[in-house]
């Protein structure tokens, strides 16, 4: 079994990481993939105690087609015909705006970040997930497939329960989050027939890095939840998604989450 996890430096997908090599059926590989070099002594430190399972930092930045493709070819010739079989696309970027500073700017950086950037990681690893399918098709660890990590504030269904300054000051990375919920949909809906499941699940308002902008914006609201508890939940989750939730958007929970 073999994961890949963008965004693997900090916050969720470090935690992800983390508590991928601590499940009692350990994956055999987990990819890391990071951004920027300066920032990962702590997952260094996860490779370096982990002695079950083989963790391999692999820089790439998601926005960036050619480190795409080439995290694609490092993957690939570890796992070889054997595929991958998750993707967890976790990186995502929020900087907190206002109406006044909704610039166009502004919105094509989250765009780019939050919605093209896992698009582009999905395109790139799927051939390599259906490998992993067809050599593994229940998985060893779970049924899913590919795991985007989108977020409530992506949900227009929802969108009148949120306080207004937290809307406001939110527009671009909403937009983008809701981008990443209809690209993902209309994808699953489209290889279907290929029996990759896929699901978008909100990890819950987060405190992660202290001073990041997603820590004050969880702050900011009264549910919040630490790092290790929403990464929990949502691997208790998984095993429990089978073929019927495939395209869903929900909680980490599972609980369906309005489009
Ligand atoms: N925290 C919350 O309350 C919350 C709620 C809903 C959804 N989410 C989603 O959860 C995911 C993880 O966020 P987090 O809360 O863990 O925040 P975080 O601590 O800021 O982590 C974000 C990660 O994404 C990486 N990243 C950003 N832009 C990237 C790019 N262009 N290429 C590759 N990596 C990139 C960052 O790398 P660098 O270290 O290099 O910047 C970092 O590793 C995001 O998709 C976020 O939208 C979070």
């Amino acid at each position: 079994m073999s994961v890949l996890v963008t965004g693997a430096n900090s916050g969720i997908g470090l935690e992800f990481v983390r508590q991928l090599v601590q499940l009692e059926k350990y994956p055999r590989y987990v990819f890391a993939a990071y951004r920027s070099k300066g920032k990962i002594k702590e997952l260094e430190n996860i490779k370096k105690s982990s002695d079950r399972c083989q963790v391999i930092l692999i820089q790439a930045d998601v926005t960036n087609k050619e480190d795409v493709k080439s995290l694609r070819n490092s993957i690939e010739e570890i796992v070889g015909d054997k595929g991958l079989n998750m993707l967890i696309n976790n990186a995502g970027a929020l900087r907190i705006g206002s109406y006044g500073k909704l610039t166009e700017e502004d919105m094509l950086f989250h765009f780019k970040t939050n919605t093209v950037g896992p698009v582009t990681v999905f395109k790139e690893m799927l051939p390599l997930l259906v490998k992993g399918n067809e050599s593994k098709p229940n998985g060893e660890l779970f049924q899913v497939k590919v795991l985007n990590i989108s977020s409530m504030a992506g949900s227009i269904g929802d969108l009148g329960e949120i306080p207004l300054e937290l809307v406001e000051s939110t527009i671009s990375y909403r937009t983008s989050k809701a981008a990443l919920n209809m690209a993902m949909r209309s994808i699953a809906i489209a290889l279907k027939d290929k029996g990759i499941l896929m699901v978008n699940m909100g990890p819950g308002y987060v405190i992660t890095d202290k001073g990041s902008t997603s820590a004050d914006v969880a702050e900011s609201v009264s549910l919040t939840i630490d790092v290790p508890e929403s990464v929990s939940a949502m691997l208790k989750t998984l095993p429990t998604l089978d073929q019927s939730r495939h395209g869903d958007f929900m909680d980490r929970h599972g609980r369906a989450i309005a489009y």
